[in-house]
């Protein structure tokens, strides 16, 4: 099957034709995977009806897997294998969460912009997201590039933000949404990581701005000027010029670069409507500044 490739937005976003991700892939079509995401930072392969383990199987061409995303939730209630982080409404036995489950209220905070993992030492690089069973009525997800954000900061900005350090924590971007009932060991295992608020990408060299829901604190600043400072960034970086809104269409495979993008989920009613979207994760090389690994 010969590959096509369409721009989806002058900036962000590209939908590629010709993969079969129920298969495994050749090195040349990894390749070019890659070079789609270096480039357009955000690729939609549609019709790729696909299992768990081709899913699993697919994800590994693009780094070891990020695993153990669920971390709300016990081994013992989860739907998915541990190395998907299931996005879905669905409980265990194939029920929508309940308004005031847990699992509910802690993914209420992909509705906020976000980059996946950057509460990790070592945060995401690929997020590949699978349409299992979606919605038209809300439900989009949103993609933000943050290379064309950094490029459009004025000189003394750039500066300003050059050398800047971020914590992050789940703790952080729950805070935002009034949540905050935190278990002790969870208090622990989401101690703040520390991120550069500016990053180069290692094969195209563009920088791109590191922000996140989950960022509580800019190094060495005082804490409210730190989050003026991160809400008037995140504002700029989503301005719609940046920004691709993906409308899901059953089996659609999204795949985007967390290094170079903040996504979001949009609202649904999701007390009603069944929506199985399910991602699989893989992990960048390092941390972005020297720091003990968490
Ligand atoms: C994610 C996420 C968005 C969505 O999977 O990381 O934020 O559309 N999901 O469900
Ligand atoms: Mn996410």
């Amino acid at each position: 099957m010969p590959l096509a490739i369409t721009p989806l937005t002058p900036h962000i976003g590209a939908r590629l034709t010709g993969i079969d991700a129920s298969r495994p892939i050749t090195p040349a079509e990894v390749a070019a995977v890659e070079a789609g995401m270096d480039r357009y930072a955000v690729l939609v392969l549609p019709g790729q009806d696909i299992t768990d383990e081709q899913q699993l199987a697919f994800t590994r061409n693009f780094g070891p897997l990020e695993e153990g995303a669920n971390s709300t939730v016990r081994n013992t209630e989860l739907r998915l294998a541990p190395a998907f982080a299931d996005v879905s409404n669905l409980d265990r036995d194939g029920a929508v969460l309940a308004r005031d489950n847990r699992r509910r209220m802690a993914s209420l905070g992909n509705r906020l912009w976000h980059s996946d993992a950057s509460f990790r030492a070592v945060p995401a690089r690929y997020s590949i997201l699978s349409g299992r069973i979606v919605t038209t009525a809300g439900g989009n997800t949103e993609f933000a590039d943050m290379r064309a954000a950094y490029d459009a900061l004025d000189a003394r900005t750039k500066a300003e933000v050059e050398d800047l350090v971020c914590e992050h924590s789940l703790i952080y971007s729950r805070q935002q949404l009034g949540f905050s009932e935190f278990l002790p060991d969870e208090r622990v295992s989401m101690r703040p990581v520390l991120q550069r608020l500016v990053r180069t990408h290692p094969v195209t060299g563009r920088k791109s701005l590191f922000l996140s829901a989950h960022i509580g604190a800019v190094v060495g600043w005082p804490r409210p000027e730190a989050m003026a400072f991160i809400r008037d960034l995140i504002e700029h970086a989503t301005q719609p010029d940046f920004v691709y809104v993906h409308r899901w269409t059953q089996h659609d495979l999204v795949i985007w670069d967390n290094r170079t993008t903040m996504h979001r989920v949009r609202r649904f009613d999701d007390l009603s409507i069944v929506r199985d979207v399910r991602r699989t994760t893989t992990r960048s090389d390092g941390p972005t500044v020297a720091q003990e690994a968490a």
